[in-house]
């Protein structure tokens, strides 16, 4: 029998500070609980503690018994900022936290690397930072749709990710800046749980890269050890700036991604299906033929509500979507662009990232950079 009255009294132990979110993922009134390391977790960080603890130590605090006196103590003495001040005491700067809202390799992983491996209880910023970085990962061929194995190696000292063929006489066959590099989980897109998004510049152009390995830790690695890169060279360039002022710049992610329909210009032409990914730190909608292009077709510049950007659902008087019916039309300074979504949801969803990027007012560089994406793009 559940003795609901000893379990409530754990809860008031729940109510001390850092207890009341997820130690892993930062959810708010997590109802779990890992007896072995002490800490108050959601559902489904639960998940991944349940597979490397004895089993009867994960523990729903609503559901299970807590009749052991000495677990409830143990509970009591430890607690989410207890375990934070030991398992996460090393964890570099540069290293991504993840969130509840982000993929699950990350989430598992970083309590992996936390409780599991005890990576975090010791100074190993050496393994991301110095240590050699090189391995296969497989690559979507820029015109073929299969993915390839290819060797990858960063090269720190050249701020280079470089990649080569099985035939590695004949030098790199690719290599990627990191000066320009942003790298991203985008699972759904890829089809691989595992699938990283890594975008450079080259030419002026933004290419895109897609890539996964079979395992999550090489994978997560991977992507820490380029965020590493990236944090090296942001401090080398801004030696003024403070490391809380760097992190944010290491890499950005994606606010919105997926499919909409789109007409063109004269809103004559019939709607396309087209990938789109918002990048709001850049203030780009870009659009896609297929997901897995290697180039974008095109992009919006989002600029600010003070500067003549819009956005509303809706379509355009007498106008009927192809397939979808759910719009959204996107008002800038040049023209109309009407969108479709497949159900509200989505709409919902577009709406509420477009309208975050156009009530942020613009910067001096973006203003700027307004104007040189409308010279680029006199369509
Ligand atoms: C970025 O966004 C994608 C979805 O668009 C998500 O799966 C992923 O976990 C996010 N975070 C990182 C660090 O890539
Ligand atoms: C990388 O992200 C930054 C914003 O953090 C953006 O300005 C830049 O254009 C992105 N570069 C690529 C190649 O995606
Ligand atoms: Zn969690």
């Amino acid at each position: 029998m559940v003795n609901r009255e000893r379990n409530n009294r754990l809860l008031d132990t729940l109510k001390l500070p850092g207890n009341s979110q997820c130690a892993d993922c930062g959810l708010p009134d997590p109802d779990w609980a890992s007896c072995k390391v002490g800490v108050f977790i959601c559902l489904q960080c639960s998940g991944v503690h349940r597979s490397f603890t004895e089993s009867g130590k994960v523990k729903s605090i609503q559901l299970d018994n807590w009749e052991d006196e000495r677990l409830v103590q143990f509970m009591r003495r430890n607690g989410n900022l207890e375990a934070k001040r030991k398992y996460e005491a090393f964890v570099p700067p540069f290293y991504y936290r993840p969130r509840a809202g982000d993929c699950d390799v990350l989430k598992e992983q970083w309590i992996r690397s936390k409780y599991q491996r005890e990576e975090f209880m010791s100074n190993t910023e050496a393994s991301y930072t110095t240590a050699p970085r090189e391995g296969f990962l497989y690559k979507r061929g820029r015109d073929s749709k299969g993915f390839q194995e290819r060797r990858f190696v960063l090269c720190r000292s050249e701020g280079l990710l470089k990649y080569y063929t099985k035939d590695n006489g004949k030098g790199p066959k690719g290599t990627i800046p990191i000066q320009s590099l942003n790298v991203t989980f985008q699972g759904e897109k890829i089809g691989h749980q595992h699938g990283l998004e890594i975008t450079y510049v080259r030419d002026g152009q933004t290419r895109n890269i897609f890539v996964y390995h079979e395992s999550g830790e090489e994978i997560v690695a991977w992507y820490n050890c380029l965020r590493a890169a990236r944090f090296h060279y942001l401090r080398a360039t801004y030696p003024q700036a403070s490391e809380a002022e760097l992190i944010p710049k290491i890499t950005r992610n994606y606010s919105k991604v997926g499919y909409m329909e789109k007409t063109g210009p004269k809103q004559k032409e019939a709607f396309k299906k087209r990938w789109f990914n918002l990048d709001s730190g850049g203030r780009k909608l870009l659009y896609y033929k297929n997901p897995l292009d290697a180039f974008e077709k095109g992009g919006v510049f989002i600029g600010s509500k003070e500067r003549g950007y819009a956005v509303r659902d809706g379509l355009p008087q007498g106008m009927k979507g192809n397939n979808w019916d759910c719009g959204i039309i996107i008002q800038t300074p040049a023209r109309e662009f009407v969108l479709t979504c497949e159900n509200v949801k989505e709409q919902r969803e577009w709406l509420e990232a477009l309208r975050d990027v156009i009530s942020r007012p613009m910067t001096r560089e973006e203003i700027m950079e307004e104007a040189g994406f409308r010279r680029k793009r006199p369509k």
